[in-house]
């Protein structure tokens, strides 16, 4: 069905397998929330799920809780929950500390694992996210090697893991995993994926695709939370081969044994490092309920229609679209590249269209297909004409940024 009117977006609407799934969350219905890209809204059963932990099994069960709530076994729990989203079979996704952590991790690893070949490299590419630029970086050093910006090309004898995001945080470029796994292994080098922005937006089957390693945040497209715990995944073949160097007593095989040998734990639990923050896991736990039963068939092909809609609507207010225009080429947002992309982004947000802008020209439209609807992204793409209309986004109040973008 073409999308090209409002009640176009209506019928649409009407027959959206997804619709159901609204509910589940926390939003308001006064904006069109269309950032969470970067902040997913709270899933319905947050607030419960987090004062049944707070009232009921920390200041209910105390330090029993550990063993009668079975919160030693959450980080894989709601992993292998994680993992179903991802393709990742059970036993191999752990949820616990931040993304930029568990990149030290796995990247330390790869390094560690790639010495005795004379593999010292770590390859990435200059655009990637910041901190996993920073990460590679500081692993490397510690390790003595060195980090190439050379991207998927530059993988040879030398590297000890090639590390790319999958989708662009700016612009949306979604990347072939499977075919860059595949080439990496051709040259012997593993790779570590960062998912964090296509976990819960685009299917992915880590399993089939041969992966090896990846990490990702929770709480944009998952919807676990700000600052919620991010997830790790170590294919089954490397867990017993791949050392944690952020070692800590979670990784144990017997962390209440209290040993001063370490001894690691067998299976994902050795990347885990501290203690896990059981809190933060609270929404984590609901937000994987939200998900239950929603097929990520359905949620591509949602999110593709909306892009659709969003460029062609933005074509036509001739404005630049930054992101690929081929959907196998593109993950779960466009973007728009504008020099005054910083006042339509806040113009938007005083329309009650909530984006965001990454330095130094983009404009980012998140595509969240659960709570996300056909009229919504219409309706963003009215309130988008009419700022330009009125010139809105050149006010002068645009000329102070505010600390988060
Ligand atoms: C691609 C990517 N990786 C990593 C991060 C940061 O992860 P964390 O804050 O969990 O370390 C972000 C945050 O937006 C991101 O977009």
């Amino acid at each position: 069905m073409a999308l090209t009117s409002r009640p176009s977006c209506e019928a649409a609407d009407a027959a959206d397998p997804l619709a159901h799934a609204l509910e589940r969350f926390l939003v308001d219905g006064a904006r069109i929330y269309m950032d969470g890209n970067s902040l997913g809204p709270p899933p319905a059963a947050a607030l419960d799920a987090v004062t049944k932990v707070v009232r009921d099994q920390w200041r209910g069960g105390l330090i029993s809780s550990w063993n009668r709530a079975g919160w030693l076994d959450q980080p894989f729990l709601l992993g292998d929950q994680v993992g179903e989203l991802i393709g990742a079979a059970p036993g191999q996704v752990a949820i616990c500390d931040s993304t930029s952590v568990n990149l030290f991790k796995l990247l330390a690893a790869t390094l560690a694992h790639g010495r005795a070949e004379g593999r010292r490299a770590i390859v990435t590419t200059d655009d990637n996210f910041p901190t996993d630029l920073y990460v590679a970086g500081a692993a490397a050093e510690l390790a003595g090697g060195t980090v190439l910006l050379s991207g998927a090309a530059g993988v040879d004898s030398g590297t000890a893991a090639l590390t790319l995001s999958h989708v662009d945080y700016r612009t949306g470029r979604m990347l072939d995993m499977a075919a860059i796994t595949a080439a990496s292994h051709g040259a012997g080098a593993m790779v570590v994926w960062d998912l964090s922005h296509s976990a819960g937006a685009v299917p992915l089957a880590l399993d089939e695709w041969g992966v090896d390693l990846a990490v990702g945040c929770t709480y944009k497209f998952l919807n676990c939370g700000p600052g919620a715990p991010a997830f790790l995944y170590v294919a089954r073949r490397w867990q017993p081969v791949l050392a944690n160097f952020v070692r800590g007593w979670f990784g144990h095989a017997d962390p209440f044994a209290f040993s001063p040998a370490f001894t690691p734990a067998p299976g994902i639990a050795r990347f885990m490092s501290g203690t896990p923050g059981i809190i933060g896991l609270a929404p984590v736990a609901a937000a994987m309920e939200a998900w239950s039963g929603v097929s990520m068939a359905d949620v591509r092909a949602k999110s593709v229609a909306i892009a659709e809609l969003l460029i062609e609507r933005i074509d036509a207010l001739g404005l630049e679209v930054a992101s690929p225009r081929a959907a196998a080429e593109r993950g779960p947002q466009v973007s728009v590249r504008s020099a005054e992309g910083y006042g339509l982004s806040r113009a938007l947000g005083e329309a009650g269209v909530v984006v965001d802008f990454r330095p130094p020209d983009i404009v980012r439209f998140g595509i969240t297909p659960l709570y996300l609807r056909f009229v919504d992204a219409w309706d963003a793409m009215d309130g988008l004409a009419s700022v330009i209309a009125a010139g809105a986004h050149r006010d002068a109040r645009w000329a102070e940024r505010a600390r988060v973008p």
